[in-house]
Formats: C-alpha cells, structure tokens, sequence
C-alpha cells in the first residue's frame, strides 16, 4: 500500500502516478469521445490521489470561455472566463500554473473555501489547439510539484489527443 500523504517521496509520488497513467492509458486506448475520457482520466485521478479535493476539466466553448467538464468533489463554478482565476492564466498563457498557496493568487476564484493550493495543465491538441484546462485543487498547502506538473502534462497530451 502506498503512502498517501502530499509530503510522499518523489519517487513513490512517481510511482503513483506511472500506475495511473498506464490504468488510464488502458482504459481510453480506443476511445474517441472527448467526455467520455475526460471523465475516466478524472475518476482515476480523483480516487487514486488522496489529496486531490476537486479534481475536473473547464472546456471552452467560445473565444475566451470556458464551461465545466467532468468533475468530482464539491460544485464547481460553471464558467469561467481566460481573464479570471488560476484556470483563465492557464488557458491564457497555454501554460501549466501551480499556486502553491491560493489566498496569494491576485483573481483567485475561491469555488471552496477549504481549498489551499491548486495546479491547472493546459490541454492541447497534437495542432497546438486549446481545447480545455485539467484543474485540481487540494485543501493541503503547497500540494503540487514538478512531479505533478510533469505528469499531468502527458496526461494532457493524451486527452488532447481524443481534442
Ligand atoms: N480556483 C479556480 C476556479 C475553479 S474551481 O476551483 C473548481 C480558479 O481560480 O481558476
């Protein structure tokens, strides 16, 4: 049994993850649908990693617009605009955005006030497209790393991949 706690080795943290990823590889390996990978890369991700207290997709829709995906954990707030929060700076600057705490985020949307610290991956398709943000949040402080960041990536890659 692993060790479920944010302070977790790196390299168990990246064990963790290398079994995630292959069940999650394994599972949408023929499927085309976007929802329906996004749904299953979110449940794995949810029940797997203790600490990841909101674990979802916003998808856009529009220019600068974003709605929620597939989510587990408390209610997430509907839409959110590239202007607003940790989820627009990602999408805005196609870049992967760890808040290690988010009380110090200028723009932060607080959608739970239990939430400390929250990591956002661009989803990319193979044509550079933007087509939806992968958001976690977690109620522990400072719960994201590059082990994190460098995962996550690849999983977007793949769920990118379906577009
Ligand atoms: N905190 C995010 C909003 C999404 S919810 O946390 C689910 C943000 O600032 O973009």
């Amino acid at each position: 049994m692993l060790c479920q706690s944010i302070v977790m080795d790196p390299n168990e943290k990246q064990h963790l993850y290398d079994l995630t990823l292959g069940a999650i590889r394994e599972l949408i390996e023929a499927e085309t649908d976007p929802i329906a990978v996004m749904a299953t890369v979110v449940c794995e991700l949810h029940h797997r990693f203790d600490w990841f207290d909101w674990t979802g997709f916003y998808r856009v829709v529009s220019p600068g617009l974003m709605k929620v995906g597939p989510y587990q954990g408390p209610h997430g707030c509907l839409e959110i605009s590239f202007d607003r929060g940790v989820c627009g700076a990602a999408a805005r600057l196609r870049r992967t955005q760890i808040v290690p705490d988010v009380r110090a985020f200028p723009g932060y949307i607080a959608c739970s006030s239990s939430t400390r610290s929250e990591i956002v991956v661009p989803v990319l398709t193979p044509q550079d497209e933007l087509v939806a943000v992968l958001d976690i949040d977690s109620d522990q402080p400072d719960a994201f790393s590059e082990v994190d960041r460098i995962n996550l990536e690849t999983l977007c890659r793949m769920v990118g991949r379906v577009g």
